[in-house]
Parts: C-alpha cells; structure tokens; sequence
C-alpha cells in the first residue's frame, strides 16, 4: 500500500525524506510527495508517477527545513493524480498529512466539514484528517490528533505536521503498519523498516491506537485514552544491504538468486538430535495436536498458492483434510471453524487486510492460529496464536519470489510436524523426506547456475498475448504461481488449469499463437500430463515444459524443456516453480517492463 517516512533532527529533512521514500516506493508509486516545515510555514512538493519526478522537483529548489514528512502513494480513493497525492494539507495550509489504509466515514465527516466551511482540493479520504484536525486543533497537537483519530473509521497510519510545531512529528496507527526509528538527536517515523535503517537500527513499532509524539531528542507514546505507554525497543539485526539490489539488475532477479539461503534459513534447526522435527511456535500439546479435526488455510495471491501445495502436504502426510480458501472469501462464508481446527494464515507481508481479517475471524469462532510470515513483529503476528517465521530476509520486488518457496518450506515442517506428532508417518519416513528436503537449497542453486534455456525460451515467446499454465497434483499450484508471476510483470494474459481441465473449455483457446507452459516433472501421473500436452499439440500449441533432469523423452513431445533436478514428487514444487519465475521475470525484461514495480500493483494489501 502507501509508504510513509517522516524525519527530524539536525539534517536536511527533504534528502532524508526522499532516501527513505525510495526505499518504500515498492509500496506505492501512484505519486509521491513531502512536506516540510520550515520559517513558521509548511511547503508541499508533490509530483503523480514515480518518486524520480518528485526527487527532479526537489533538487530544482531544496528546501532547507530540518522537519518532514512524506509519501509515496498506492491510490485508493481518487485518481492518481496532482491534487490527490500526499501530503494534503487543511486550508490555511498550515497542518500536513500523510496517510495510509482507508477512512470509512470520510463522506459524512467531509460534508460535515464542508458545511463548517472548509474547502476540500481532493478526492481523498486523507484530506478530511487534514481539515478535521484544523477544526479540531486549538494549540496542542497530539491532543488534536486524539480527538482526531476518535472521529475516524477504518484503518490509518499518519503521520502530522504543523508549522506551529517545527519540531514535532504527531504519528499513529490502527489497522496499518508504523515504526519509530531512534536515532541520536535524531527520529524517524515510517510504514516500514528499510526507510529508517540507514539512520538507526533501533524501532519501536507503534501498537493500534497509540499515538506518538516525535521530536528530534524524544519519543513519547500514548495509548487510546491518553495514558503513557513504554514501547518494547527492538533492534533490527538485517542490514541495509539485505534491502537493496547488491549488484543485480532488479530486486526481483537478486531475490530470486537468495532463494536458496533463504530455504536454508528457513529449515535450519527444525530437528533435534533426536531426530524430530521442532516446531515450537505451534504452542499445542501433542494431545490437542492430535484432536485438530481439520485445517483451513487462508492466504492471498502467491502466499494462496504456498497453501494449495500445503494442502496435498498435509492431507498426503498428516492426513487431516485441508481446505484451501482466498482470504477475501473465507470470513463470508460463515467458516466451519471450532477449537478443534488449525487455521494457518500466510502473508509474508503480514499485514495483508484480507488474511488478517481472516486470522480474527477464526479465533473469534475457537479456532487455532498460526501465521507464517516474513516479518517480524507485523501485524499477523500479534494477532495469530504461534508464528512460523521464514528467514527470507527482506523483500522489496513486487512480485513475491523467495518468501513464495520459503513459505512452502516451513509448510514442509509444519505437515511432518503434523504427521510426526500424529503418527501418520514414522521416524524413519520422515528422516528420509528430510534428507531430501536438506537437498533443495543445493538444486535451486543447479537451477540459478544456469540461465541460458530460459532465457532462449524467453528470448522467443516475449510478444506472444496469451499463454496457458498446466499442471496436476503439486504441478497445479505450481502453474498457477507461474501465470501470476508472469500476469503481474509483463502483462501477458496468463491461465493456469488442471491439466485434466483443459480438454473442458481451455483447449478452446488453443493456437499457435498461445505457448503452453507444463508442469511435467516427474509424478505418479507423470504419462497423463504428457497425454495432455499432446492434446495441446495436436492443436497447434507450442510448449514449454518444466521437466525433471534425465528426461530426455520430454524433449520429443515440447518446443522447450527447462530442466530441474530429481527430488521425491512431493518435494518438487520449489524445484519447479523457480524457472517459471525466471521465465516470467526475463519474458517481462525483454519487453521492457519495470519488473519490481508493475503496473497497479503494491507488495502488501493492507486494505479489503
Ligand atoms: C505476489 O507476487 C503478489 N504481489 C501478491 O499476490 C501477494 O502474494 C498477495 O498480495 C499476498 O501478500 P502477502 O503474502 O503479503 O499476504
């Protein structure tokens, strides 16, 4: 969604502002602008597309003030344009305002005001904080922002300033992402932690309805009804080269290549000496383990597709039936969730508005939580029973790479831990499963070392419109990951489908013109997906398969074959998913599209 960084302190506020806005542009870059306070008077600089435009704006007439804030904007309300991007100010342009998330009553309150006399200049809901705060602000602003924030419904992050208060930041936060970050005579506030590292590694995240007063040698934090509140310092271990592009071309080729560290990191330390799978975080007894009836995963996007292949993990080793449902879906439908159901919410953001809505919903109805999420103290993590974390670090491409196979490997611990817990599968079986396991980050790493057929393949089908994704089993989730992949970043329509569906309406839009991406590595159904792309075949269709090492019959049946090594059938899924992120990624570079930031797109979805 939106990104929001705000500075003071000794230095130029607006470099600071604007070093910061680029390290949070991923989550927004409809628009982007600061505000800053400065000789008793605030002055917005706000520019529509990238940050580049707003940065060209600044650097013609730097503005010398010490105090600021600023945004970067991913439109919810009113077009992306001039007059609706951040900060807005009230109108005697003396209070800005920098927002994140949505204000539910922004209507009414903007009627009320305009009636009061007020004159909006926007279509936005942030606009109505502004001119509320200016009916509301008779000389202390935190208590203005109190008053505020009682009026406002939805979900918020802001960030305050005026020019009565060259020294002050008023910040808060419900329902939406916001972090201090503690310097030396120096503070900053900001939607998440890369725009602040540079500055300090020392945060204090904000908690829903706190309100934060921000000056240069201070931070002072109050809850909802005023009283003080001493916020938990954490101090960040990850540096801020973990959150930049080490030398690769885009985030997204650099995350894919971490892909094999962070499988590393993510299973490390998941079995003891004795041989069993660890998962403390799951927070059950072995009794209360084995009494889950049932497991509903909840999810959006790719962290969805990390749950369909959890779900042949969990049903095939733990046999516990599992059903998979989009977020967006699963609080409207009156979920068949009770104390004896696990709910897994996966976000590697955190703080997706869908899943978390999801996560309450079930807990109100008795169920378990657990969350498996990339970041540390996001907002799915406060609200879930236990936490898995995958360690993938940091990231910042758009479209979501190595937190997807991360997600699937703590997804392998958490069904052995089930079927270990369970009895379903023995010692031994899952000693076995594990050593397998220990060898993906090592055959991610065969795949990375060689890019030439994809990028061929690439090379090839880059002008095609259309394109389907087939799979069975594991292979299903799996091509669905890929035509998302490829959709989000080069803008090419892409399908995916059972491969068994296809002969029930797909086939229809077979042509030559239409490649047709298989995943047919190897499995029990093995014979039928080369059934199925000889279906493709005899209708003209050109195909790119994701095959396993050795299989050199695959070759007579596809136009290309991307090869990946040999791992048990349940195991293949990270295996097969990666060259399909590379063909998505180079197809989108060949036809010059801005692969880490695509059109209409943020990385988290903090709104429903
Ligand atoms: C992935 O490439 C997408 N950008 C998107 O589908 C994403 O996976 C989805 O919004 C869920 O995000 P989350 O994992 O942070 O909840």
């Amino acid at each position: 969604m939106c990104g929001i960084v705000g500075y003071v302190g000794p230095k130029r506020a607006s470099d600071i502002l604007l070093a910061g806005l680029a390290s949070l542009e991923y989550r927004g870059y409809d628009s982007a602008g600061i505000a800053i306070a400065e000789e008793g008077r605030v002055d917005v600089t706000r520019r529509v597309g990238k940050l580049a435009n707003l940065s060209a704006a600044v650097a013609a007439d730097p503005p010398a003030g010490v105090i600021g804030i600023g945004h970067t904007r991913w439109a919810t309300h009113g077009r992306p344009n001039e007059e609706n991007a951040h900060p807005h100010t009230d109108c005697a342009g003396r209070i800005a305002v920098v927002h994140n998330g949505i204000i539910e009553n922004y209507l009414e309150l903007r009627e009320e005001l305009v009636a009061a006399g007020h004159t909006f200049r926007s279509e936005t809901d942030t606009e109505t904080i502004a001119h509320l705060l200016e009916s509301l602000y008779e000389g202390d602003l935190t208590a203005a922002v109190a008053a505020a924030l009682r009026r406002l419904h939805g979900s918020y992050a802001i960030a305050v300033l005026h020019a009565d208060h060259p020294g002050t930041i008023v910040a808060a936060r419900l329902d939406s992402p916001l972090i201090i970050g503690v310097g030396e005579g120096e503070n900053l506030v900001a939607s998440d932690i890369p725009a602040v590292l540079r500055h300090t590694r020392e945060i204090l995240v904000l908690e829903d309805g706190e309100v934060a007063t921000v000056d240069a040698n201070s931070v002072t934090v109050v809850d909802r009804d005023g009283a003080p509140v001493v916020s938990e310092r954490m101090h960040i271990e990850w540096d801020l080269d973990a959150a930049e592009k080490g030398g690769y071309e885009d985030f997204m080729l650099k995350e894919i290549h971490e892909q094999p560290r962070a499988l590393r990191e993510t299973l490390r330390g998941r079995v003891g000496d004795d041989g069993l799978i660890q998962l403390s975080e799951l927070d059950m007894t072995d009794e209360q383990v084995r009494s889950i009836d049932r497991v509903f995963i909840t999810a959006c996007g790719t962290s969805f597709h990390a749950g369909l292949v959890a779900k042949t993990l969990i049903e095939t080793w733990a046999r516990i039936p599992v059903e998979v449902v989009v977020s967006s879906e699963f609080r409207y439908r009156d979920p068949l969730v009770d104390d004896r159901t696990l709910v897994v919410a996966i976000t590697q953001s955190g703080e997706t508005a869908d899943t978390l809505a999801g996560v309450r919903e079930a807990r109100q109805r008795g169920g378990k939580v657990i969350a498996i999420t990339n970041v540390v103290g996001s907002r799915v993590t406060r609200e879930s029973d236990g936490v898995i974390y995958t360690h993938a670090g940091p990231e910042i491409g758009v479209a979501a790479t190595k937190t997807f196979t991360a997600q699937i490997a703590a997804l392998y611990v958490l069904a052995l831990y089930l079927a270990q817990t369970r009895g379903t599968l023995d010692r031994e079986q899952i000693g076995g499963i594990w050593a397998h396991l220990q060898d993906v980050p090592g055959h991610v790493e065969t795949i990375l070392s060689d890019l030439s057929a994809v990028q061929e393949c690439a090379a090839v089908y880059k002008d095609r419109y259309s394109s389907l994704f087939l799979g069975r089993g594991i292979g299903v989730p799996v091509a669905m990951e890929g035509a998302l992949k490829l959709k989000e970043i080069s803008y090419i329509h892409a399908e995916a489908y059972a491969a068994g569906e296809m002969k029930h309406g797909p086939i229809a839009l077979i042509t030559s013109e239409v490649p047709v991406v298989v995943v047919a590595t190897a499995s029990d159904t093995y014979e039928k997906v080369v059934s199925n792309i000889q279906e493709v075949r005899a209708r003209g269709a050109e195909v790119i398969s994701v095959a396993t090492q050795d299989d050199h019959d695959i070759a007579k049946h596809s136009e290309h074959v991307l090869y990946v090594p040999e791992v048990p059938e349940l195991l293949s899924a990270i295996l097969a998913v990666v060259p399909l992120q590379l063909l998505a990624y180079y197809i989108a570079k060949y036809r010059g599209c801005n692969v880490d930031q695509p059109r209409n797109l943020a990385k988290s979805v903090t709104v429903e």
